[in-house]
Parts: structure tokens; sequence; C-alpha cells
């Protein structure tokens, strides 16, 4: 049937066929399913009636959707299972306006997580656009919205106990030369409403704090942070920078934990992301107080320093009942909690090794979002759908434990060239229906079936008002994909700070001991 993420089990019944329409009755106890199968009532043309029934049920799995000619029963036990139910029944009623296959579906995902990271700092969307882009995730049952809240370029917390974060840090004085400022924060209301509109719809929203690195507008609000203590504005322009904390100075650890303490509380998500990806240490090579911490904790490089600040991270997250995600590049100390979820982008020499013993060897879970195929900041004629699609998250290296190894499966709309609501939806769409369908569905993969089933449902997003590429514009030919591919370049190469290509360098040389 034209259902994605395809489902578990699907048993037609009969010949018989659900007739849905302006008159269908929905009855449902939960308000946020209700919605949506009201409002594809509303705009159904077909003349069907019947009713569709929610009824809180135990199934052994985690919905069930009964297809009968006098309407739809989905049974569920939680507003996550109810609301799939809603996304499977909605897409149904969308892909079949003739009317809808009597069946029964049996459905469960195959790992826990499906979830996508949303880059708020880089260009900040306010309240509304987060609040679609939960809608949009809930049609295609992803389940944990992550939301990247601290970077160079800004960061987009109101913190009571830090307030020149949001006062200072939240504003930039241009965005790569065009002389603009660009600003904006979620006030603790604002947070409180996008975590429940999250809530309502089984959707829950891991907090990223992303630490040593990426720390520029931090730094910009509180110098002290940094190891030279210099003062310095949030970053006006992309790639790396090398602001990054003084791991040396006790003070950092007392902001830290401000910081994570206050954080934690807005959100309820068991699971908080502490960054850690592309961190110089440029500063801390020339910093009297990392090295001093250096040689009293027996710490050999700049490395095992990381380690070191990370570790006193994770455990405050455990002092408050979290468990810490980190980027791969974490791993490179060889000294990080084995507690820490690790969030694999990046596939180069030293973290395939380092990802691969940690799920391998360390029993570690993994949210496997591999830049070449998962990042879909980049344009489509980079990482066309067909490749999104193809790509399986159980990777050789996690060897024997990997299924087990694998917690789930993220894709990532970075914001540094995502400067609109338009091109933000059109990155995601379609092609994070093909990392739903890789999160939820068994592995078997049939690209030309993926592509007849999208095509079915992807007038739900248009019912919703959520943009999107057409399938054709999301698999381009070669010439398009060498010229967005150029373009892809150049933009990325004019939008870098100026120094972006030696921090580049500097991490991806693991340091000497010293
Ligand atoms: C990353 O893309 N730097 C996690
Ligand atoms: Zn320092």
């Amino acid at each position: 049937m034209n259902i994605i993420p395809r489902p578990s089990s699907v048993k037609l019944a009969g010949e018989g066929k659900f007739c849905f329409g302006k008159k269908t009755e929905i009855v449902c106890p939960l308000p946020a399913a209700a919605a949506v199968l009201k409002k594809c009532a509303e705009a159904s043309a077909a003349n069907g009636g019947g009713v569709i029934t929610f009824v809180p049920e135990k199934t052994g799995c985690d919905y069930r959707l009964t297809v009968t000619e006098d309407g739809m029963r989905a049974e569920a036990q939680s507003v996550a299972g109810f609301m799939h139910a809603a996304a499977t029944a909605a897409q149904l009623v969308t892909a079949y306006p003739d009317g809808v296959p009597c069946a029964v579906i049996e459905d469960s995902p195959r790992f826990k997580c499906r979830a996508v990271l949303l880059d708020v700092c880089r260009h900040f969307y306010g309240v509304p656009v987060v609040k679609k882009f939960i809608d949009a995730m809930a049609l295609f049952k992803f389940d944990y919205l992550h939301l990247h809240l601290s970077d160079d370029q800004g960061f987009r917390l109101q913190i009571d106990g830090l307030p020149l974060l949001h006062e200072i840090g939240s504003r930039r004085s241009s965005t790569c030369g065009d002389g603009k400022e660009h600003s904006g924060y979620y006030t603790k209301e604002q947070v409180a409403d996008i975590v429940a509109y999250a809530g309502a719809r089984g959707i829950e929203v891991i907090p990223e704090i992303d630490v040593p690195g990426h720390m520029a507008a931090a730094i910009a609000a509180y110098p002290e942070l940094s190891c030279s203590g210099e003062k310095t504005e949030v970053a006006t322009w992309f790639g790396i920078h090398d602001k990054v904390l003084c791991a040396g100075k006790e003070s950092t650890y007392d902001f830290l934990w401000k910081l994570l303490s206050e954080t934690a509380e807005m959100f309820p998500c068991k699971y908080f992301h502490l960054g850690g990806d592309e961190v110089p240490k440029i500063t801390w090579d020339e910093c009297d107080l990392c090295k001093a911490t250096m040689r009293r904790e027996g710490l050999k490089n700049y490395e095992q320093l990381q380690g070191y600040f990370t570790n006193k991270a994770v455990k405050m997250l455990e002092k408050l009942g979290k468990t810490a995600v980190l980027w791969n590049e974490s791993l490179y100390s060889g000294l990080v909690d084995k507690s820490a979820v690790i969030q694999y982008w990046a596939r180069g020499a030293h973290s395939e090794s380092t990802v691969a013993r940690a799920v391998a060897e360390d029993g570690r879970k993994v949210i496997v979002s591999l830049c070449n195929n998962y990042y879909f900041d980049y344009p489509n004629g980079l990482t066309p759908l067909k490749k999104a699609y193809s790509f399986e998250p159980v990777l050789p290296e996690f060897g024997a434990n990997g299924e087990d190894g694998v917690f789930g499966v993220e894709c990532t709309l970075w914001t540094e060239h995502i400067a609109d609501e338009k091109t933000l939806f059109e990155r995601t769409y379609p092609r994070a229906a093909a990392v739903a369908e890789s999160g939820w569905s068994d592995p078997a993969k049939d690209y030309a079936d993926f592509k007849a089933r999208l095509a079915a449902v992807l007038p739900l997003l248009d019912l919703f008002d959520i943009p999107h590429a057409t399938i054709k514009e999301s698999d381009p030919g070669p010439f398009a994909r060498i010229k967005q591919l150029a373009a892809w370049g150049a933009v990325n190469q004019r939008g870098a700070n100026k120094d972006s290509a030696r921090n580049w360098r500097s991490i991806q040389r693991i340091p000497k001991d010293i």
C-alpha cells in the first residue's frame, strides 16, 4: 500500500474499499491526531462518509489500523502510537481518493530514534516555523526534533542566570558581509510552547548546547569564557572558528553548570546534546591554565583535554537526569564516559575507527547521520533522494553489534545557507521521507517502489502547506548535479571565515602528546 515509511505488516482484506470524504466522522481522544484527519476531510473532494475511530488498546505493536468498508479503527497505547496511526490514515486517504482498500496494518519501528536536526543558530526560525517543521515530521513518524541552539553565529535561548547570552549572543551585526543585523532567541514560554506542541504529536525535543567549540556567540557575551578573555563579537561568517571555551578555568565549569541546568529544566527529554564537534585546539596551546590543567590531570594531549572537559559536562547532565549525546569527534580522546550516545556524522580517518570501536567493543549507542547521505542542507544534486534512500544505517564498521548499537537515524538541516522557510522545507522534503523509512522499516530497499509510494503521499504535504521539492528535483540528472555541486562549493567558500581552512586542517590532526 502507498504508505511511507513502509509498515511492518499489511494484510489486504478482500475487495472492499472505504470511501472517505467531507462527511467522515473522526472520533479520537488525541486532538492533534484528530486535527490531521479533520484537515484531510475538509479538503476532500470525495463524497464518502463512515467513521474513523481511535481506541486506546494493547496491540503488541506500535499501532494497528484496520480499514473496513465502514471506516477505519486505529488502536494504540501511546500519544506517539496514535499519531503514527493518524499519519498512516492520512496518507491512505490522500493516496486512495477513490477508496482505501480494506486491510489490517500492524506496524512498529525498526529503530527507537528517528530524528531531524534543525539549526536555528545560523539562521533563526521563529515558533510558527518550528511548529510547521514538527507537523511535517509527524506526517512521517519522526520522533525526535534535535534543536541546535548554540553556535558561533548565535545563541538562541533565554537563560535567566546568564542573561547576556540572549541579550548579546542572539544578535550578529552582519551575515557574510551583508551589513544587516540577524537576531532571535526563544523565551522560556516559547520553549515550553514548542516542547508541548511536539509532545502532543509524540515528538520529543533534544536541545543541543555545543561545547567547547562553536561558542563564539557565548564568548561575545561573556569574554572571560575564552582562554585570552579578549572581547570579541558574535561570528558574522560561517566555517570553523577557533574561539572555544577555556578548559582550564574553574569559572568555565561554573558557567557550564548554570547553562546546562537551566536548559535541562526547559527540555524534559532524557537526551541532551553536548555537541563536541570541530574543536580547534589553537587557543588551548597558548593557555597557561589549560596546560596547568593537563599537568594536574595527567592529560597527554589536547584531545584528552577535550575528553576531560566533556566528561565534566556529561557528569553534570547525569546529575540532571540526562543522557549526553555527542558528535563523533568527542571520541578521539578515548576518555569519554561510555554512557554518552554518539552521533556519527563524519567518516574521516580517525572517526571511522573510533566509532567502530565504540559500537563494536564498548557497546555504545550510535545515531547515524553521515553527512554524505543525511545532510540535507546540501543541495539535492549533492545528496539526491536515491542516495539518501539507498543508505543502510547499520554500517559494516559496527560489527556484529550493529543492529543493537544503532539507536537511530537523523537527517540534518544546517542553515548557514538556508535563510528562508521555503528553502528550509524544500531541502528537507521529500528527502527526509527516505530517512524516515530507513529508520522505521525493515532494511529491504526498492527505489522504484519507494518513489511510487512517495508520489502518492506527497500531496499530503501540499495540504498542510509544507513546501517540498518534486521527486524529479530531488533526483536531478548529471548536468544539474554538476552545476549544483560547483555552486555549493563556491557558496561555502564565500561564506567561510578567513581562518576556517586552517582551523579545519588543525582538527584533522590528532595532536601529539606534550
Ligand atoms: C557537524 O556537522 N559539524 C556536526
Ligand atoms: Zn585555556
